[in-house]
């Protein structure tokens, strides 16, 4: 992501017509995901669409339930697990997106504790496996789209942040949360690279982490996630660029102020704290007008925060996105 040999080009090709991808409009507008995610697999079945099972516990949904057939609510395809895993930022490991696999195959994901902390009245600290019997994953097929002008479409299995939020009470001084990812240098050899502020951290608004859509995913493909997809825990923020879906959490922190992020310490002009995604907004570097679907040959047209508009434009009523990018 930065402006140097990291960078690897995106192909172009030709844009396809906004309304193939549009047809299932109507779908999104019927679209609400209710707790649990029920609303959303009601309405997945009232249009056609297969989805594995919901309340599948990572790994217990078998690799084979996904025939290649599934899709997004708005009738994209989902992206093949070897992309999806094989085609990663991940730079605690490398720079480069291919290798990651082989680069983390051996970080220790297990036992894997997440300090939950900060202006809450209940801090905890939680072991994964404990956070994944207090809430069951559920499947969520989600777009992702990278700042870079690339995108997938996947089938995560994990749970609602909010439902992790009531748990620890926030107090009313709470504003925002801050993620801090794993920092061992001895297990991920990028971290040895001084260049970059380590650890990898994010932030959301509190309002933007009880979001419906904000997920906390611990799988994908109806498997357990793999180091190189930010094993055991990562966020997933759908309405924003990749970047601020931060793998391998081990400290959520409820605060007061705005907390910094990686991105944006280490490029404050490219990268914002809300970056959600905006076709309208370039980076100095990319358009932000359209996006490759990997596996997909052509180019499509981005939509306003990655077509999840009516699930999230409330929360920034009366902002300038601009500014605020
Ligand atoms: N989280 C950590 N800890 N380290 C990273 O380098 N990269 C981010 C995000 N989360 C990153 C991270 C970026 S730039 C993107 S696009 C997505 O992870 C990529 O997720 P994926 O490799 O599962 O596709």
């Amino acid at each position: 992501m930065l402006n140097h040999k990291y960078d690897r080009d995106i192909p172009s090709a030709e844009i396809t017509r906004e309304s193939d991808y549009l047809s299932r409009r109507r779908f999104l507008k019927n679209l609400s995901i209710g707790a649990a995610g029920a609303a959303f697999l009601a309405a997945c079945r009232s249009s056609g669409v297969t989805q594995p099972a919901l309340d599948a516990t990572p790994g217990s949904t078998p690799a084979a339930a996904y025939t290649g057939g599934q899709r997004d609510e708005l009738g994209r395809a989902i992206t093949s697990e070897q992309s999806i895993t094989t085609f990663n930022n991940y730079y605690e490991f490398s720079t480069n997106k291919d290798g990651i696999g082989e680069l983390s195959r051996n970080l220790v994901t297990s036992p894997w504790q997440v300090e939950v902390g900060g202006l809450v009245h209940q801090p905890r600290t939680f072991d994964v496996d404990e956070l994944i019997r207090l809430f069951p994953p559920e499947e969520r097929i989600y777009r992702m789209r990278c700042v870079e002008g690339w995108s997938m479409i996947i089938p995560w299995q994990g749970f609602q942040l909010s439902k992790l939020i009531d748990a620890v009470e926030p107090m009313t001084s709470a504003r925002y949360i801050h993620f801090v990812a794993l920092h061992d240098p001895v297990q991920m050899p990028g971290q040895e690279s001084d260049y970059f502020p380590w650890p990898y951290e994010e932030g959301l608004r509190l309002d933007e982490a009880r979001n419906e859509l904000t997920l906390l995913s611990t799988g994908l493909y109806g498997r357990p996630l793999s180091p190189q997809n930010g094993a055991p825990i990562r966020l997933v923020v759908p309405w924003k660029y990749g970047y601020k879906s931060i793998k391998a959490i081990v400290k959520i922190e409820f605060r007061e102020e705005q907390p910094a992020t990686f991105w944006n310490t280490i490029a404050p002009d490219e990268y914002g704290f809300y970056s959600n995604v905006n076709p309208a907004v370039d980076h100095p570097r990319w358009s932000q007008n359209t996006e490759r679907i990997i596996g997909q040959p052509v180019r499509i047209a981005t939509l306003p925060f990655n077509g999840y508009g009516d699930q999230v434009r409330s929360l920034y009523e009366g902002m300038d996105l601009k500014e605020n990018h």
